[in-house]
């Protein structure tokens, strides 16, 4: 049966540890599932994603970013999230396109019926049957990654990713169903627990 099902959140609040644990757990009781990542995943992604991430320079405009997050977006959704749901897997995404909306639209300021429409057609129309939001205070998060070397959006201003945050948490509540929020500052273990009772109740239904 397939199911895509993606991560969202600030930085450091746990994205790839929970993605990549429900990646073990389904592993474990051979389900089919397949394991990608936002920006990158295919090999021409992967190197949009260093730019955007390791860009020397710090002018990048917030248009150019949406542009180079969908181009990357499109090719992925192509290459290997469309296919992988055909053939009958269970897809998970360590970020999509929501990161845009918050992170392009709420951090950067983009008109948010624009960023949506680009996200729209990169994605083909193609939305999560669940998205996880892994909520936590933002300066919490950051100190989480404080050790290692800083990209451009972990070296941005507080109020940038507090206005990511604020927008995850109303994308949420506009769309209570597709997204289950868990507040991150819980243990790994008991986040994971609560991420497989939901993930579970839809391969039963
Ligand atoms: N629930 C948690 N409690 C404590 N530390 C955590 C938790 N989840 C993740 N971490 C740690 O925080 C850091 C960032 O986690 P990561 O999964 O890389 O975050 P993200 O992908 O969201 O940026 C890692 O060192 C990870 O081990
Ligand atoms: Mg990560």
């Amino acid at each position: 049966m397939s199911l895509f099902i993606t991560f969202e959140g600030g930085e450091g609040s746990g994205k790839s540890v929970q993605a990549k644990e429900l990646y073990r757990r389904l592993s474990q009781l051979a389900v089919p599932v397949l394991l990608t990542h936002e920006p990158g995943g295919t090999p021409f992604g992967k190197k949009i994603g260093r730019w955007l991430k390791w860009a020397k320079d710090t002018d990048i405009s917030p248009l150019t970013e949406l542009m180079l997050f969908n181009a990357s977006r499109a090719q992925l959704v192509a290459e290997v999230i469309q296919p992988g749901l055909k053939s009958g897997k269970v897809v998970i995404s360590d970020r999509y396109a929501d990161s845009t909306t918050a992170y392009q639209g709420y951090g950067r300021g983009l008109d948010l019926a624009m960023v949506k429409a680009t996200n729209k057609a990169a994605t083909q129309g193609l939305t999560p049957n669940l998205t996880v939001l892994l909520d936590m205070l933002v300066e919490e998060g950051l100190a989480r990654k404080r050790t290692k070397k800083q990209d451009r959006f972990e070296r941005e201003t507080l109020a940038f990713h507090h206005g990511v945050r604020e927008g995850y948490l109303r994308m949420a509540a506009d769309e209570p169903e597709r997204w289950l929020v868990v507040d991150a500052s819980q243990s790994k273990e008991k986040i994971a627990n609560i991420i497989w009772q939901r993930v579970s109740q839809l391969l039963s239904s």
